[in-house]
């Protein structure tokens, strides 16, 4: 079991065909076993290894986005345990777009089934420090690839469904997919039952309690004890937060995501009382910013 970097977060890899491997990467993430794994491949020619690639669309978004931040769901091959995949006749597979996932992937000889690296519902992680914060004891490898390129969770695509629908929104955005499909995709929504695995409505979440502005941060609310601000582009002039995070000092969606997870769990370390966060621009990358975003502040349990 191997903590490793890829251009969206850090993984936590064990080989998909030894079970006993992958079961370990559940207990160490206290991850529930009705959540699939993705199975991470060196290249796209590897897909077959364990899943069906007949359907042509596999092999147009592989030419287009792979290596990269898109995980295809696939009919899977019946040598792919069943641990792998929560019982699902479905993998979701991807090519990840980063020179040590790959090596390792390759030196390994088989694909890795990989989570985030996080315990199971907390922010993921984007640099090698914070997996050994957090796994440090139980993992028995951290490869330090430096911070995480994209900073946010691969796009998800369910292919074995018409259309396709598209279960967690990442860097690749829905309009790029509909356009090397020349189809339209249909959009999962959050939900909390367990049958619907990986759209948990309540997931990536802080400790602390966050709440999303309806526009851009003014002052503080009164008497909501100390009060951390997540702000889009800058902080607010002369407004009295305990702490502030700006994330994307240069306006760009792209610089929001790949400072995202580190800025929240900078703030979370604070011990306040709440977060607040700017809204980002919905528009490619800031759907999936806001998804994350949202389903922080989904009410906890
Ligand atoms: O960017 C990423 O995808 C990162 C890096 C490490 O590659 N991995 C990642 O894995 O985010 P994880 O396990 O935290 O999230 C994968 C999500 C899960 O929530 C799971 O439910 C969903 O993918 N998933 C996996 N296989 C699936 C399947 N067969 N059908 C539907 N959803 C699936
Ligand atoms: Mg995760």
């Amino acid at each position: 079991m191997v903590a490793f970097p890829t251009e969206t977060v850090y993984g936590l890899g064990a080989s998909v065909f030894d079970p006993r491997a992958v079961a370990r990467v559940f207990e160490v993430k206290a991850r529930p076993s009705f959540d699939p794994l993705i199975a991470h491949v060196a290249d796209a020619e590897a897909v077959s290894r364990v899943a069906t690639t007949a359907d042509p669309r596999v092999a147009r978004l592989g030419a287009r986005f792979w290596p990269g931040p898109l995980t295809l769901v696939l009919p899977r091959l019946p040598s792919v345990p069943d641990l792998v995949t929560a019982g699902l006749e479905t993998v979701g597979v991807r090519v990840p777009d980063h020179p040590a996932a790959r090596a390792l992937i390759r030196e390994a000889g088989t694909p890795l089934a990989a989570p985030s690296a996080n315990p199971f519902g907390y922010v993921s992680p984007t640099t090698a420090a914070h997996v050994a914060e957090q796994l440090g004891e139980g993992v028995d490898l951290i490869l330090d690839g430096g911070p995480c390129r994209v900073g946010l969770e691969s796009t998800i695509l369910g292919l074995t469904v018409e259309p396709p629908c598209l279960l967690r929104p990442g860097a690749v955005s829905r309009e790029d997919l509909e356009s090397a499909l020349g189809q339209t995709i249909e959009l999962a929504g959050p939900t909390d039952r367990p049958t619907a695995p990986g759209q948990l409505l309540r997931h990536y979440a802080t400790r602390t309690p966050l709440t999303i502005l309806t526009g851009h941060a003014g002052a503080p609310p009164f008497g909501a004890g100390r009060v951390g601000l997540l702000a889009f582009a800058h902080a607010p002039k002369g407004a009295s937060y305990a702490a502030v995070e700006v994330l994307a000092p240069d306006g760009q969606g792209t610089t929001a995501a790949a400072n995202l997870f580190a800025a929240l769990r900078r703030l979370d370390a604070l011990g306040l009382d709440i977060l607040l966060a700017e809204p980002c621009p919905e528009t490619g990358i800031g759907r999936a910013i806001m998804d994350r975003l949202r389903r922080c502040a989904a009410p906890r349990p």
